[in-house]
């Protein structure tokens, strides 16, 4: 079993024997209820380093009032139990009231990347993640950390916030883990009906339709248009965003067709769950 700690001085002595024995520390952050994508991300940190710390933590601040915060899935003793056989070092599963105390008034805007696609219907979001990783990072002070492609927009957004506040860490990516079926792993995959679990993998399938079709040089926004009335005639109730973008920063292209490697991202809503996805478009040679 990994060793567990939930207290940041227990945390840091830890770390610091580990950094006097000339140890790197890769870490993975997470909310818990854990699936083959975080487990992938700690399997890639044991590639590059010596030690891999986890936490485990649902943030508060990056759920808005009417959200999942309380609903969402915890399975702390599966949890442990698949770190363990990952192959993880050490389990930080801070309290709520050590992280934000009484009287916590800091927040950690990132602009740019964090603007527009998830900060539309997700305003608060950004800002919470931002927080709490800055907050995470200097608690670990790890060499490396990862974070899955799945949140692609939240994996630039910590990149911006290590590059713009110097943080002396490297941010790895690790690609998204799907279900046989193409279904992104995510922990809220496990709020689906089975009749939404049946429509869900039509996310993935129709970002590879539109994705063809714009590598094809199709016009990309007629192309964004027929996926969006796609996934709705497929069952989804709601698209909150289908968009090709720049994949480093976010940025809308100029179209009208594919002239450079882009990424295209969705956001969804099935009933009360809300999915994403993204996948590379590389232009065609
Ligand atoms: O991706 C997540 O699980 C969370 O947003 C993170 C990075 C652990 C911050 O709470």
């Amino acid at each position: 079993m990994p060793l567990s700690v939930s207290s940041v001085i227990a945390l840091r002595a830890q770390h610091a024997a580990w950094r006097a024995e000339g140890q790197r520390i890769g870490f993975v952050p997470t909310m818990g209820a854990l699936h083959e994508g975080h487990l992938s991300l700690v399997r890639l940190l044991k590639a590059k380093a010596d030690r891999v710390t986890a936490s485990i933590f649902v943030n508060p601040r990056q759920f808005a009032a009417h959200e999942d915060l309380d609903a969402y899935p915890r399975d702390l003793a599966g949890d442990f139990a698949k770190l363990a056989d990952a192959g993880c070092d050490l389990i930080f599963t801070p309290e709520r009231a050590a992280m934000y105390p009484q009287g916590f008034a800091t927040s950690v805007q990132v602009g740019g990347v964090s603007e527009g696609l998830e900060s539309s219907a997700r305003p608060h979001f950004f800002g919470g993640v931002a927080t709490v990783v800055a907050k995470l990072l200097l608690q670990t002070q790890p060499h490396c950390a990862a974070f899955g492609e799945k949140d692609y927009q939240q994996l630039l957004v910590v990149r911006a916030l290590a590059r713009d506040l110097d943080f002396p860490v490297e941010i790895l990516a690790g690609p998204t883990l799907r279900e046989a079926d193409g279904l992104a792993m995510s922990s809220r995959n496990a709020y689906l009906s089975t009749a939404q679990r049946a429509i869900a993998p039509h996310l993935h399938g129709q970002l590879q339709s539109c994705a063809a079709r714009i590598r094809a040089r199709q016009a990309i926004t007629p192309a964004l248009r027929l996926a969006e009335a796609a996934l709705i005639k497929a069952g989804f109730d709601q698209v909150d965003y289908i968009a090709l973008r720049g994949p480093e920063d976010l940025a809308p292209l100029p179209g009208p067709t594919l002239d450079r490697p882009a990424r295209l991202l969705a956001a969804v809503k099935l009933g009360a769950t809300r999915l994403i996805d993204n996948i590379a478009v590389e232009a065609a040679a």
